[in-house]
């Protein structure tokens, strides 16, 4: 074993596979150890197994932490999140076009500064690691001052990140304008510089489609045949007003997906986020593509635009991911976007099981972003990416788990119940990049 091995016991879990959407998961998909033990050596997992196994055989001396009613899952990923709207959430009363106009755009002007991108940048992923998340693809803003800001700053906790400067040459201030030659300028020199420096990833990010011109649109397209690989992400039928408005500005596309697939941008790892309203046709074209439509269930909801169809995009073979989507997102947990995204299904009549929203927050969005070779589970040889989830969290949390029967209760009773208190603490490949101060299990008493 070599000399830098690390040894962690708790429970352990973690998906091999997609568990499915219906019905219990099959043993297949997924390993569960009651009582666990995780070896971490070089930032990767070594090794993982039943203590009872593996305890045995440990050499003497190895480092052993023991987080006894806790649960070690592999590291959050979030599909789609904005970097600079960490200030926007919680933005009272408008829906998205007019929540764009009179919070974000305003919110997303402050990142010409460069200190203050840098600034918010250290705070936007201690809160990540806060609660649990390891990995996202991230939306800066058009100042390629806010990628080299956040960059610089997944740099230095050794993140596996993806993200990009935004492209938006129209309808928005004058100060979030860059113009189809410069945002292609910026986006290339922030490609050479970043694009597969360490962990990191550069994602092409045409914010949506009536920001930017066609002439944008075309060199958002030739950047990616330039680059092939590179991900791209931007947005997609969210609000029923934001798509009446596009189909205006591009009349001669026969939907909003085509405005994309027309300039190139319908592709493997192309995520579009929301996909509230699309049809069948759509659907299809995205999974044909091999594309990904990024499910955000709290901005939906909070933005009030609309329920997204879980069930018919992963019918019709989409890659679905899942995502907070801050600040239109209301949470930067994944344990209560598993949650809100449960609630949503619900509202369509259907469910989501436990071990799917896990998957969908772990190895389903690594797969979905591309990153799956890397990270998503805890399979020997992956970076050694993970969360340790308190059980015993909050009373209630430790109460509703004395009483869990299955696995499948303890998973449903941290996504209902869990959030940012239930992370006990967060490595980053192989180190403590997260812990949670134990004075503040139990915050507080009766008076
Ligand atoms: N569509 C275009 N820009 C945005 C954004 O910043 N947030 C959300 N939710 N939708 C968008
Ligand atoms: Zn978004």
């Amino acid at each position: 074993m070599p000399a830098d091995t690390c040894a962690y016991r708790a429970s352990l879990f973690h998906l091999i596979d997609d568990p499915g959407l219906d019905g219990p998961p099959s043993s297949d998909a997924f390993e569960w150890f009651e009582d666990g033990i995780l070896l971490i050596s070089q930032g990767r997992v070594l090794a993982l197994g039943a203590a009872a196994d593996l305890l045995p055989v440990l050499p003497a001396g190895l480092s052993l932490t023991h987080w006894p009613d806790s649960l070690i899952v592999p590291g959050f990923i979030d599909a789609h999140i904005h970097f600079p709207q960490l200030d926007v959430i919680a933005s009272y009363g408008e829906q998205l076009l007019e929540w764009l106009n009179n919070y974000t755009f305003p919110a997303e002007q402050r990142f010409s500064d460069a200190g203050y991108a840098e600034a918010t940048a250290d705070v936007f992923l201690d809160e990540l690691l806060r609660c649990g998340t390891t990995s996202a693809m991230v939306f800066c803003t058009v100042h390629p001052a806010s990628a080299e800001a956040l960059f610089s700053a997944a740099e230095r906790r050794n993140l596996r990140l993806v993200a990009g400067k935004v492209l938006m040459d129209r309808h928005a201030p004058a100060g979030l304008c860059d113009t189809p030659e410069s945002g292609d300028r910026e986006s290339r020199e922030l490609i050479e510089r970043w694009h597969g420096r360490g962990r990191l990833e550069y994602a092409v990010t045409p914010r949506f489609a009536a920001t930017s011109t066609p002439e944008q649109l075309r060199l958002a397209g030739r950047l990616l045949a330039d680059y092939p690989g590179l991900p791209m992400q931007t947005h997609l039928a969210e609000s029923l007003a934001e798509i009446d408005w596009t189909l205006r500005l591009y009349p001669d596309r026969r939907d909003y997906l085509d405005v994309y697939d027309h300039y190139g941008l319908l592709r493997e790892r192309s995520v579009f986020a929301h996909c509230v309203h699309i049809d069948d046709d759509a659907r299809r074209r995205i999974a044909d593509a091999g594309a990904t439509a990024a499910f955000c269930p709290t901005s939906n909801t909070f933005l009030g635009s609309g329920l997204f169809d879980l069930h018919a995009a992963r019918e019709a073979g989409i890659q679905v991911s899942l995502a907070t989507d801050v600040g239109g997102g209301t949470s930067v947990s994944m344990l209560q976007t598993m949650a809100e995204a449960y609630k949503v299904t619900q509202l369509r009549g259907r469910s989501l099981n436990p071990f799917q929203a896990f998957y969908l927050a772990t190895l389903g969005n690594a797969r979905a972003l591309g990153l799956d070779t890397h990270v998503g589970n805890l399979q020997p040889g992956r970076e050694a990416d993970f969360v340790v989830l308190d059980r015993h969290a909050t009373p209630l949390l430790a109460r509703k788990d004395a009483l869990a029967k299955s696995l499948q209760d303890i998973l449903f009773n941290l996504i209902i119940l869990g959030d940012d208190r239930a992370v006990r603490a967060t490595h980053i490949a192989g180190r403590c990049g997260y812990q949670r101060p134990e004075s503040s299990r139990h915050e507080g008493r009766p008076c």
